[in-house]
C-alpha cells in the first residue's frame, strides 16, 4: 500500500489486520504516538489522518491507504517546533508524556479548523485524551497560548 506520512510516501507491504499503529511503531519507527488502552478510549495514539485525529490504535493499516498521515514528529518545520509543541512546553503542560502528544495533534486539528476556539471548543478537543498527570488546565493554557500566537 501506499501511504503519505509525515510529508513522505511510503510503499509499503502490509499484513491484514494490521493496525496503523503498529504500522507506524513498527515499520517506521515513529513511536510519539504511545499504546494505552487499545480501544480507542484513551488518546495516546491519536495521529491525524487528513488533518482530523484518529485513534491508530483502533484504524486499520489498509484503512489509511493514500491518506496523509502526520505523526508528532511530523510538525516541527526546519528545526522549529510548531507553536502548539512550544506553547506546551511554555505551559509545563506536560508530566509523563503519555497523553502529549496526542493532545497537541488534535489541538493543531482545532487550531486548523477553529484558529481562535472558546474555552469550550478546546475543552471538546482535548476530551478523548485521558491524562493520568492530570494537566488538564495546563494543556487548555497551552492551546489558548497557540491560538494566540501568530
Ligand atoms: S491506545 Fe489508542 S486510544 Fe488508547
Ligand atoms: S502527562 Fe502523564 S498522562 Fe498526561
Amino acid at each position: 500500500m501506499r501511504l503519505e506520512v509525515n510529508g513522505t510516501v511510503h510503499e509499503l507491504a502490509v499484513a491484514d489486520g494490521k493496525r496503523l499503529l503498529d504500522l507506524l511503531r513498527d515499520d517506521l519507527g515513529l513511536t510519539g504516538a504511545r499504546f494505552g488502552c487499545g480501544h480507542g478510549i484513551c488518546g495516546a495514539c491519536f495521529v491525524l489522518v487528513d488533518g482530523q485525529p484518529v485513534a491508530a490504535c483502533t484504524t486499520g493499516a489498509d484503512e489509511v491507504a493514500g491518506k496523509r498521515i502526520v505523526t508528532i514528529e511530523g510538525l516541527a518545520q526546519d528545526g522549529e517546533l510548531h507553536r502548539v509543541q512550544r506553547a506546551f512546553i511554555d505551559e509545563d503542560a506536560m508530566q509523563c508524556g503519555a497523553c502529549t502528544s496526542g493532545m497537541i495533534l488534535s489541538a493543531v486539528s482545532l487550531l486548523a479548523r477553529t484558529p481562535a476556539p472558546t474555552e469550550a471548543q478546546i475543552r471538546a478537543a482535548l476530551a478523548p485524551h485521558l491524562c493520568r498527570c492530570g494537566v488538564y488546565l495546563r494543556a487548555i493554557r497551552a492551546v489558548q497560548r497557540a491560538a494566540a500566537t501568530p
